[in-house]
């Protein structure tokens, strides 16, 4: 293999998984980052365009060894998406230290050291676009989640100065905020947590319902190419409408309708009184 690749982690399964067959699928080159070896092989295998890599991104060598794989078989990176990480739900004060070690090094210390080797050996392409996925834990916050979301925050707090560093070498790194995807980390975590009437009432916070893999790929592949080339250091927040909850309930709810009514003609007689 030679020429220009594009590294996801988190490859063996929901979100990287999507991204990475999206970029084979039109015969573009991916390094599949992911710890089972076997699940890589038996999805990407048989392909000539993705090179397995079996790396825990928890290891303190873990960039030298995504960096000496891209190095031993191709020219230069071309995209990096780090799709990689795990939830690890619990009170506050249950939140062992070696968990949240753990959750700060494959959400946020991988990126950081990744982007940094990008910079510092100048191994990119031109136009060269990282993507790093985020979640609205970061920005609402759960009980029960303080480590995962403190993770994404730092994987967020990255995002800009990152942006600002690479973009004079016309690298671009963009952050897409994630709520609800239907992959196996909410199905096996989250889900596991939940009765199934909790699920069906988030599902009701989901105007457009929760999201797929392969949804959260078209936004990834956007900012992966050409049609993103102006856009670097942004948060893009995909969440089915989730966000907005509070506004539809706000409108629509009968007691604020009923208020709003009553303060129609208090509006209507501000002009006549000369306000
Ligand atoms: N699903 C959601 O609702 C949601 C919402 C917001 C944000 N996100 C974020 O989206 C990203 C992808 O999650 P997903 O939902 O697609 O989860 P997923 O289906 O469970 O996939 C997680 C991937 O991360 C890899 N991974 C986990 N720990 C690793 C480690 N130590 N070293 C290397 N690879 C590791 C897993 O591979 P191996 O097990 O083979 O190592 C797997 O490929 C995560 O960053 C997650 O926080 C997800």
């Amino acid at each position: 293999m030679s020429g220009f690749c594009h590294v996801v982690t988190g490859a063996s399964s929901g979100i990287g998984a999507a991204v990475a067959a999206r970029l084979l699928a039109r015969g573009e080159s991916v390094v599949a980052v992911a710890r089972r070896k076997d699940v890589l092989e038996k999805l990407y295998g048989a392909n000539p365009h993705a090179l397995c890599l079996p790396v825990d991104l928890e290891l303190p060598d873990a960039v030298e060894r995504v960096a000496a794989a891209v190095k031993n078989r191709f020219d230069a990176v071309r995209g990096f998406v780090h799709a990689a990480g795990f939830a690890a739900p619990a009170p506050l004060g249950l939140v062992k230290g070696d968990t949240a070690h753990r959750l700060f090094s494959v959400h946020a210390l991988f990126p950081m050291q990744f982007l940094g080797w990008m910079a510092k050996r100048a191994n990119h392409a031109d136009g060269a676009s990282a993507v790093l996925v985020s979640s609205l834990a970061a920005h609402e916050g759960a009980c029960g989640n303080a480590a995962y979301a403190a993770a994404k925050g730092a994987v967020e707090g990255l995002l800009k100065p990152a942006a600002a560093e690479l973009a004079p070498r016309g690298v671009r790194v963009n952050a897409v905020v994630l709520g609800i995807v239907d992959t196996p980390m909410f199905r096996e975590s989250l889900m596991s947590l939940g009765t199934q009437e909790q699920v069906a009432a988030w599902r009701t916070r989901y105007p457009l319902g929760f999201g797929t893999p392969e949804k959260v790929a078209d936004i990834v592949d956007f900012f992966l190419h050409e049609a993103s080339a102006w856009v670097t250091g942004q948060c893009l927040v995909a969440d089915g409408g989730r966000q907005l909850t509070w506004a539809l309930s706000a409108w629509f709810s009968h007691n604020t309708y009923v208020s709003f009514i009553g303060y129609l003609p208090k509006i209507c007689l501000l002009p006549e009184q000369g306000l």
